[in-house]
């Protein structure tokens, strides 16, 4: 079929924050709907929008409790329609989060399966029965889960645990069980039907559980972190493979597998090989922690590490080119906020729209995460009741409550990393509430929304926005689409400890990218290219520079 989502450009929207049309503080379906031109005006093409299925919101909607219907905190199923429609008139297309490895603990297959060892629904989920060790009642393996503690709950009703790698009310679907494959085929059918475009196939990579063996991880954890025991198993990609073949293949659509688990460009070509037929490209999270940020000393500022950095983008750039299609981004609703991240609070404007260039040139499709196209940041944490996140509140529980670990220290550890820093509330503009809605947000809004916000960046001229606004239609409208689609990556200068610079080529045509990764004023020699055209240059340059300012960033046409 059409493989239009080659020359896609996506965005990403996390709802619960986004705009809130009915001012009960909540974003929903009709703020996006009320914001369509907005996306038309930024250029892109396509959204992914997170769940606004019916969920009692442990997991702000990752918890489904009915996967056919709306939750009324959104909007309905009439919304839903409107949106589609709406959204396709204005060429946008859209796909939604098809969660495939959980449902909530409120969800009526669980309310059944936990009832008793023969319901019928029992074999849903992955049920265990408990061992006693040293005399003491004990989870069936020492596996961790993913939001801290164990990954197995206990259930008196029956006297066994479920599985749960996330959090307690989200138990693990059996995907070993025919029938359970077949309920998630009728819910994807069900939402094609509709209109949508395709998926985001949440937490794909788990879907398939080893054996239920202990780890024997060396670590001091009491439940030990070895994610591959339910991660990236080969057993994942019979289940894809099915799926594809009985929906995906039938659709002119496009999938997107969330690849966690840490995934290697190997695993990745598993899902991605499009002879193999199971997704059309995957997430993977190698550049999320490409810093000084776990072990940086108090006061010592973030920095990125450069040869990682590079390291990584050129594994995967190269590892997949001409093998299956990529997947671009700098963050989700689960990372910091790029600019805080990577970006240089000293050189704010420069760095960010640095690090715009540097990801949304390579080649692969490009999804943006709300309130990143205008620079939105990491907000200050003060106490706990700052954080939203379901992870967070566990692994307080565990650290202060029960270990004793610093209030304080915890909320300094965790600031840098929680994903709430993703989910504060959309900046749309400087007036009460940034322009959200009218009643009290569910979340923070970040202080600066003053300063940093839709409604004055569409004013200032040289605002980051307007930045992201010439790369996407660079990328999707100019004659360099082809070269930025479908030209070959190769990475120049790859031993430069602060410059990374690659090469589009495509047909003849060549673009190079050159991006100052540091603050650092760097000198570098003849670039071995004819210059052509300056493309983007984050300093507004007439001429190339000999000497390349502190987060510099240009786009040259060459030859
Ligand atoms: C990945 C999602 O991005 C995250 O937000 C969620 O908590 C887990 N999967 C569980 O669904």
């Amino acid at each position: 079929m059409g493989k239009w989502w080659k020359k896609a450009f996506g965005y990403q929207i996390y709802i619960r924050s986004f705009k809130d049309s009915n001012h009960d503080g909540i974003g929903d379906i009709r703020g996006i709907i009320e914001k369509l031109d907005y996306l038309s005006y930024l250029g892109i093409n396509l959204i992914w929008i997170c769940p606004f299925f019916e969920s009692p919101m442990d997991d702000n909607g990752y918890d489904v409790s009915d996967f056919y219907n709306v939750s009324s905190d959104y909007g309905d199923m009439s919304d839903i329609k409107e949106l589609i429609a709406k959204a396709h008139q204005k060429k946008i297309k859209i796909i939604i989060d098809l969660i495939l490895n959980q449902t909530s603990d409120e969800h009526h297959w669980f309310q059944e399966s936990r009832k008793s060892k023969d319901n019928p629904y029992r074999d849903y989920y992955i049920w265990a029965p408990p061992r006693i060790i040293d005399g003491k009642q004990t989870e069936p393996t020492n596996w961790a889960s993913f939001f801290g503690g164990s990954c197995w709950e206990y259930d008196q009703q029956t006297n066994e645990y479920y599985m749960k790698i996330f959090s307690r009310k989200m138990p693990d679907l059996n995907w070993k069980n025919p029938k359970v494959r077949e309920e998630i085929i009728n819910i994807a059918k069900y939402w094609l039907d509709l209109g949508i475009d395709g998926f985001r196939l949440d937490a794909v990579a788990h879907l398939g559980k080893s054996e239920l063996i202990d780890s024997t991880y060396q670590t001091s954890e009491k439940y030990k972190p070895e994610w591959e025991k339910y991660s990236n198993l080969p057993i994942v990609h019979d289940y894809l493979r099915e799926l594809n073949q009985k929906v995906f293949s039938k659709y002119d659509i496009v999938t997107v597998g969330e690849v966690g688990g840490r995934a290697l460009v190997e695993d990745a070509l598993l899902y991605v090989s499009p002879k193999r037929k199971e997704l059309d490209m995957v997430f993977n999270f190698d550049h999320n922690w490409c810093n000084n940020g776990w072990n940086r000393k108090k006061g010592e500022k973030l920095k990125i590490n450069v040869p990682l950095m590079k390291e990584i983008f050129n594994k995967w750039q190269s590892g997949l080119q001409g093998k299956g299609w990529n997947a671009i981004y700098w963050l989700n609703h689960d990372q910091p906020r790029v600019a805080s991240h990577y970006g240089d609070s000293e050189y704010f404007q420069e760095s960010v729209k640095m690090l715009a260039v540097c990801m949304y040139f390579m080649w692969g499709t490009p999804f943006i995460y709300n309130g990143e196209e205008i620079g939105m940041t990491n907000p200050k944490f003060k106490s706990i009741d700052d954080f939203k996140d379901v992870s967070i509140h566990n692994q307080y529980r565990i650290n202060v409550l029960e270990n004793k670990q610093d209030p304080d220290d915890f909320i300094n550890q965790v600031s840098y990393s929680t994903r709430d820093n993703a989910r504060t509330i959309m900046q749309w503009s400087n007036e009460e509430y940034a322009g959200f809605g009218k009643a009290k947000p569910w979340n923070m809004i970040n202080d600066n929304y003053p300063v940093i916000n839709v409604k004055d960046e569409i004013e200032e001229e040289n605002s980051i926005l307007h930045f992201y606004r010439k790369i996407i239609d660079i990328r999707l409208n100019s004659e360099y689409n082809n070269v930025i689609t479908f030209g070959k990556y190769q990475q120049l200068a790859k031993e430069h400890s602060q410059m990374y610079l690659y090469l589009r080529q495509y047909r003849g045509k060549k673009i190079l990218v050159i991006c100052n990764l540091t603050c650092e004023k760097v000198k570098m020699d003849e670039l071995g290219y004819k210059i052509k055209k300056i493309i983007l240059s984050n300093y507004e340059r007439k001429e190339v520079p000999f000497e390349f300012a502190s987060y510099e960033a240009i786009v040259l046409e060459v030859e």
